[in-house]
């Protein structure tokens, strides 16, 4: 493998789905140990690019290229990227009947030693041990299947973690417990809490950025990057003047730091 900067580079990507273009000439550049944040206004294509990443069908790239770890993906199934080391988190996760969490948790452990101690160890940590045995997400509240997300997260140990609005639905209590795990999440080395893994959180509200450290900071607006900077400024700014103001100031490619 080629010595590499960037864990994720994407360049000019446009991606259509039929005839509509969701995302257009989009160019972002995610450092390997940095967790970025994406933030922007409904429908302005963050779910897409996210699942455009993790190689979802449905999502014509007509141009540009995904840059993992150096390597262009673009062309991978999910299944190749999520071997190697990408993953992500839904906003929306279904209801799998007649699966259990712990069969599935059992599933991506299956090369792990002592896995059923782990799964223990992880569901008591995201606070989700009663629903081990249960279909999954099968009547669980918002937060309960934003942790069984994490907890899926967690077991899978990957490099490159999207979220997709993890503090959608989850009550003011609940968010510091779902900002730590997040944390555990980007956790490289337990005793170097300064290394971490990468990845991209998207959010609508940024109220789940009080509580993980953010490097970096993205606004999206109609299918592309329009401005990055320092997440604490970009999100006052927006619960101050609103996504509204934001965006009459962005051009393509604006810088806030
Ligand atoms: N498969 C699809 N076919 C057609 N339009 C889509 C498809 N997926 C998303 N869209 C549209 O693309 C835009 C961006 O959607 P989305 O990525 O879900 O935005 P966000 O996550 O920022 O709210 C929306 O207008 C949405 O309706
Ligand atoms: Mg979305």
């Amino acid at each position: 493998m080629k010595p590499y900067d960037n864990i994720l580079e994407i360049n000019n990507l446009t991606v259509q789905a039929g005839e509509k273009t969701l995302l257009n000439n989009l160019n972002l550049t995610i450092p390997a140990g940095e967790v970025h944040a994406l933030l922007g206004q409904n429908g302005s294509g963050k779910t897409t690019l996210m699942m455009t990443l993790m190689g979802f069908s449905g999502y014509e790239i007509t141009n540009g290229v995904i840059l993992f770890k150096g390597e262009d993906i673009s062309k991978l199934n999910v299944y190749e990227r999520a071997q190697l080391g990408i993953a992500i988190s839904l906003q929306r996760s279904p209801t799998i009947d007649g699966v259990t969490l712990r069969s599935l948790l059992s599933h991506i452990l299956r090369k792990t030693e002592n896995a059923d101690e782990k799964i223990i160890e992880l569901a008591k940590l995201t606070n989700m041990e009663k629903f081990l045995d249960r279909s999954i997400n099968d009547g669980l509240s918002g937060g309960e299947i934003k942790r069984a997300e994490l907890l899926q997260l967690l077991a899978m140990d990957p490099q490159f973690s999207m979220m997709d609005e993890p503090d959608s639905g989850v009550d003011i209590v609940s968010l510091q417990l779902v900002g730590d795990l997040i944390k555990r999440v980007f956790t490289a080395d337990e005793k170097h809490p300064a290394k971490r893994k990468s990845g991209l959180i998207i959010t609508h509200s940024g109220n789940i950025l009080n509580f993980v450290n953010i490097d970096k900071a993205h606004i999206m607006h109609e299918g592309r990057i329009g401005c990055s900077g320092n997440a604490s400024i970009m999100l006052d700014n927006i619960s101050k003047y609103g996504y509204e103001e934001c965006i009459h100031c962005i051009g393509v490619g604006k810088q806030h730091e």
